[in-house]
């Protein structure tokens, strides 16, 4: 069964070292040898059989705090080909994607394999991931940062190192994008899942934000995407001294997800607020069409016609700029 080592330190297990600055180190315990910080060495052979949350201290008397590094630590230390999902939006992808122990999940790119390892963690050893990677390079990146991680071949991956495409997957629970231009690939997705299964999607920009709901929402086979982004801000707590870190998580990308509609279903017609820009650019494209009317040559100005924003019932600022 893999699972994350537990229990004293061993050879071969990884250890990060936290020094009194909170600045943290990572080795590979290996007898006999010593890590080298320049406040002094550390010998391995002091951290082999002790417990996690361990004492150790280096030849100049520094005292680092042992643990063995969670995800989050090792997702952000691993060796990087393509930049890896951030642990604040591999835990949004896992929670709100809904990815359950045993499901089936398809995955492109797999990049740095950050993101094949949270998900393979969700879906345990009787679930299935099957994660593609273009590029050769990237594969060999992910493949030895994901064995690393679970100390060996995790029997529920398979690497694909190609072009995402169908590949006759048909029973997906899951699929999950994060590449430059998801929209492409939304029929595939669509082809490969379930009904009732979730399509989600990490992009960078609020272009492909954009272009990948309007995708999702074209293609028919979707129910009304849902699109957002979190920002991590952490606290310093010391006393009285209570207030927000100087420095956050900010923008890293924004997560869309779609579910999967039964064949042959039509999602009804959503109801939405006509927004001033969505207004504007239907009624620019109007204009476009038919320069000669009153209406377009308003629009193609920008500006919003007064009966519009009745229809809209937007009731003026309210409604305004929210894009629902
Ligand atoms: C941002 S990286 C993914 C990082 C990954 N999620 C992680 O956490 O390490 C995007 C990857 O998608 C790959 N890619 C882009 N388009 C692809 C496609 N159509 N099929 C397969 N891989 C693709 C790229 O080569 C790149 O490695």
């Amino acid at each position: 069964m893999i699972t994350p080592p537990r229990g004293p330190f061993a050879v071969g297990d990884q250890v990060q070292l936290t020094d009194p600055k909170g600045r943290k180190h990572r080795l590979v315990l290996s007898p006999g040898k010593s890590f080298h910080t320049h406040r002094g060495a550390l010998a391995h052979d002091d951290l082999i059989g002790k417990p996690e949350g361990s004492l150790v201290t280096s030849a100049d008397g520094t005292p680092y705090l042992a643990f063995r590094p969670l995800l989050a630590d090792y997702a952000l230390a691993m060796e990087r080909g393509a930049a890896v999902v951030y642990p604040k939006d591999a835990a949004q992808i896992v929670g709100l994607a809904d990815i359950f122990p045993g499901a089936h999940v398809v995955e492109a790119g797999a990049g740095s394999g950050a993101l094949s390892c949270w998900l393979l963690r969700a879906v345990g050893e009787s679930g299935r991931l099957t994660s593609f990677e273009r590029r050769p390079d990237f594969a060999e990146i992910a493949a030895g940062n994901v064995q690393r991680y679970f100390g060996g071949l995790h029997p529920a991956w398979r690497l694909v190192v190609g072009e995402l495409d169908q590949a006759g997957i048909t029973d997906a629970d899951r699929v999950v994008l994060d590449m430059l231009s998801p929209w492409d690939y939304v029929p595939a997705a669509a082809a490969m899942l379930r009904p009732g299964g979730v399509l989600c999607c990490y992009v960078a920009t609020t272009t492909q934000l954009a272009r990948t709901v309007t995708a999702a929402r074209e293609h028919g086979s979707f129910a009304e995407p849902a699109a957002w982004e979190t920002l991590q801000r952490g606290w310093h707590v010391d006393g009285l001294a209570v207030r927000p870190e100087h420095r956050m998580v900010g923008h890293t990308g924004f997560l869309v997800t779609a579910r999967r509609l039964a064949d042959g279903v039509v999602a009804p017609p959503r109801r939405r607020r006509p927004s001033k820009g969505a207004e504007a650019a239907a009624a620019a494209a109007a204009a476009a069409a038919a320069p000669h009317t009153a209406g377009a040559a308003d629009a193609a100005a920008g500006r919003r016609h007064p009966a519009g924003d009745d229809a809209a019932g937007t009731g003026g600022i309210a409604g305004a700029g929210r894009g629902e």
